[in-house]
C-alpha cells in the first residue's frame, strides 16, 4: 500500500537500515536527516525546492520502500549556470526493495501523476545535488542499487551522467605535507562550506572547495582544478596532500569526493592521492511525454485517473487546494443557480457546499466517470449533471447568479474561449458573477510554445481539430482578461495566483 508519509521518525529509522551500501549516505542524527530531507537548502541557504512530496509503500505496517519529488528552485542549465524559470520536476529519492518492483511501479506512478499535474517539461532522478544526499550536496543512484535504473527505465528514464564516488581515510595518514603549495582558506560559511586558493612561488595557480558534514569527522570535496599554464607540476596533488594534513589537524577523519566517468585525469589524481573507488553513481532524465507521447482523448484521460483524483489535485496541484477554498468565497452570499462548467468530481463544488449548502447547480461535463463520483459525494444536493461537452450543451438565458469552471479551460483556442464566454455571459442574469480558476502563464512565449506543440502533436498523430484531446494550452493572464472582455465582460480582475493557479473573476 502506497501512502503519503505520515511518520517522519520512522522514514529516518527506515533511512538508516539501508545507508550501509551507499557511501554518501552519512551519519547524522534525526534533527540534521530532518532539514536534509525536507527543508534542504544550497550553500548559500537558499531553499532547493518549492514543492516536495514524500511518499512510502507500507507492508504489515512497516515501510518498505520510499519516494520524495518535488520542483526544484532552479537546475543546472548546459552551461552549468542556475536556470531558474525552470519547468523541470524531481524524484530526489526512490528506494524499493529488490523483487518488489510493484511497490516501486505504484511509488513512480505516483511522482509521475504530480509531474502530469504540475506540466513538467523534463524530470530527473537522483538528479546531481539533490538526491538521496543528506548533506553531502551528492545523490546520484549508487550501483548498489542499480535494479532500480532497470525500472526507472521502463517509465522512459536514461543516463544523465555517470560519477565515480571516491573516499580516503585520513585519521592515520602519515603527515603528507611538502610545502610545495600553501592553501589559503576562506572563512568557513553556516552551511560548512569553504573555499582555498591553491598558491605556488607566491601566485595562484588553482583553487578547491570543500564541505564539513555535519557532526561527522568527513569532508566533502567538491572540486579542484589547477590553471591550465601551472598543469603537470604536481600542484595538484600537493594541495590534496596539504588538504588532508591540514584537515587531520582539525580531527577530520575521512574525505570523500566524486568526478565523471569521463574524467580520466581527475580519477588519475584521486588514485594517486589514495582515494578508494567506491563504485559508480548515476542520476537520469525523461522528457515528459508532452514533448512525445500519444495524446488521449479527454475522456478517457480523466476516466483512468479518476481514482484518487481527488487527492491528487488537492495535494500535488500547486494553489489548487486554497483555490477552490478561496473560489467558495467569491461566489455571492445571494446564490441560488449556479453554473459549474467541467465539474468534474465537484472539488470546488465540496467547498461551495460548505458555504452555500442549498444551491441548486447545473454541472457540466464531458466525463461520466467523473460526474458518478460527484453524485456519489454529495446524493443529497440539488445536481442537475449533465454528461456532455460545454461547448455544445445549452446555457438557459439570465437564468444563473454564478458561473464557475475550475482548470478545465486550459486546453482550449482563444476563438473557442471567446464564443463559450459568449454564451456564458448570455446565461448570467444581470449582475451575475463569472469565476474562473485555471492554469494561467504570465509569457507570450509560454503561451505560444503550447499551442504550436499541441499542433504538432495533432499533425503528427493526425487528430482533427474537433476532437477533445487532453493537452494543456495555458494563456496568459492578460490574454485571458482580452477574451473575456471581448465576449462582453466588464468588470475584471485578479483575485488570487499560487504558482500558475489563477483565478479571474468576470461580471456583467
Ligand atoms: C482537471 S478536471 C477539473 C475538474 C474540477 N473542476 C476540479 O477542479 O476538480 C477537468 C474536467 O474538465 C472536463 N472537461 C474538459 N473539457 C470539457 C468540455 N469540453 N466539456 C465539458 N467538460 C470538459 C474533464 O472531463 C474534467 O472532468
Amino acid at each position: 500500500m502506497i501512502q503519503k508519509l505520515k511518520n517522519e521518525k520512522a522514514l529516518f529509522k527506515f533511512y538508516n537500515s539501508l545507508k550501509s551500501d551507499i557511501p554518501y549516505c552519512f551519519d547524522v542524527d534525526y534533527d540534521n536527516w530532518y532539514t536534509s530531507m525536507f527543508q534542504d537548502t544550497d550553500y548559500d541557504n537558499e531553499p532547493l525546492f518549492h514543492n516536495v512530496h514524500t511518499y512510502v509503500s507500507v507492508d504489515k505496517n512497516k515501510i518498505t520502500g520510499f519516494i520524495q519529488f518535488g520542483l526544484p528552485t532552479f537546475i543546472h542549465g548546459e552551461n552549468g549556470a542556475r536556470d531558474t524559470e525552470t519547468t523541470a520536476g524531481i524524484i530526489r529519492n526512490l528506494y524499493f526493495q529488490q523483487g518488489d518492483e510493484q511497490a516501486g511501479r505504484e511509488l513512480i506512478r505516483q511522482a509521475l501523476a504530480f509531474f502530469e499535474t504540475n506540466r513538467t517539461q523534463r524530470i530527473f532522478a537522483f538528479y546531481h545535488y539533490f538526491g538521496m544526499t543528506c548533506n553531502a550536496g551528492h545523490g546520484k543512484l549508487h550501483s548498489s542499487h542499480f535494479y532500480i535504473e532497470t525500472l526507472l527505465s521502463e517509465y522512459g528514464f536514461i543516463k544523465e551522467h555517470e560519477n565515480v564516488y571516491y573516499k580516503r581515510l585520513i585519521s592515520n595518514a602519515e603527515s603528507l605535507c611538502d610545502n610545495t603549495v600553501e592553501l589559503k582558506y576562506s572563512a568557513v560559511n553556516t552551511k560548512g562550506l569553504c573555499l582555498f586558493d591553491i598558491i605556488a612561488q607566491s601566485k595562484k595557480v588553482g583553487a578547491g572547495s570543500f564541505v564539513f558534514l555535519p557532526q561527522g569527522k568527513i569532508c566533502y570535496l567538491k572540486w579542484i582544478y589547477i590553471e591550465d599554464e601551472f598543469k603537470k607540476k604536481g600542484y595538484a596533488i600537493a594541495a590534496l596532500q596539504h588538504l588532508f594534513s591540514d584537515l587531520k589537524r582539525q580531527g577530520i577523519e575521512r574525505i570523500d569526493t566524486d568526478t565523471a566517468d569521463g574524467n580520466i585525469a581527475a580519477q588519475g589524481l584521486y588514485c594517486k592521492a589514495g582515494f578508494a573507488n567506491m563504485g559508480r553513481t548515476r542520476s537520469y532524465e525523461m522528457r515528459s511525454e508532452k514533448n512525445s507521447g500519444l495524446l488521449e482523448s479527454m475522456a478517457s484521460f480523466f476516466t483512468s485517473r479518476v481514482d484518487g483524483y481527488d487527492e491528487h489535485m488537492l495535494t500535488n496541484c500547486e494553489g489548487c487546494c486554497d483555490g477552490y477554498i478561496k473560489m467558495a468565497a467569491l461566489v455571492p452570499k445571494n446564490t441560488k443557480a449556479l453554473l459549474d462548467l467541467g465539474c468534474g468530481t465537484g472539488l470546488e463544488l465540496d467547498e461551495i457546499f460548505k458555504v452555500l449548502p442549498d444551491i441548486s447547480v447545473t454541472g457540466i461535463d464531458l466525463t461520466q466517470a467523473m460526474l458518478d463520483k460527484l453524485r456519489e459525494k454529495h446524493p443529497t444536493k440539488k445536481l442537475n449533471l449533465i454528461c456532455g461537452s460545454y461547448f455544445d450543451v445549452e446555457f438557459e438565458k439570465d437564468k444563473y447568479d454564478c458561473a464557475v469552471s475550475f482548470e478545465t479551460m486550459h486546453h482550449f483556442s482563444h476563438k473557442m474561449k471567446t464564443e463559450l464566454y459568449k454564451r456564458i455571459y448570455k446565461s448570467l442574469n444581470t449582475d451575475g458573477i463569472y469565476i474562473e480558476c485555471d492554469y494561467m502563464v504570465e509569457n507570450q512565449s509560454e503561451e505560444d510554445f503550447y499551442y504550436s506543440e499541441l499542433e504538432r502533436l495533432r499533425k503528427e498523430q493526425n487528430i482533427s481539430k474537433n476532437e477533445f484531446y487532453h493537452y494543456d494550452t495555458p494563456c496568459t493572464i492578460d490574454n485571458q482578461i482580452a477574451i473575456l472582455k471581448e465576449a462582453g465582460f466588464v468588470k475584471i480582475a485578479q483575485v488570487y495566483r499560487q504558482g500558475n493557479t489563477t483565478i479571474l473573476t468576470a461580471t456583467r
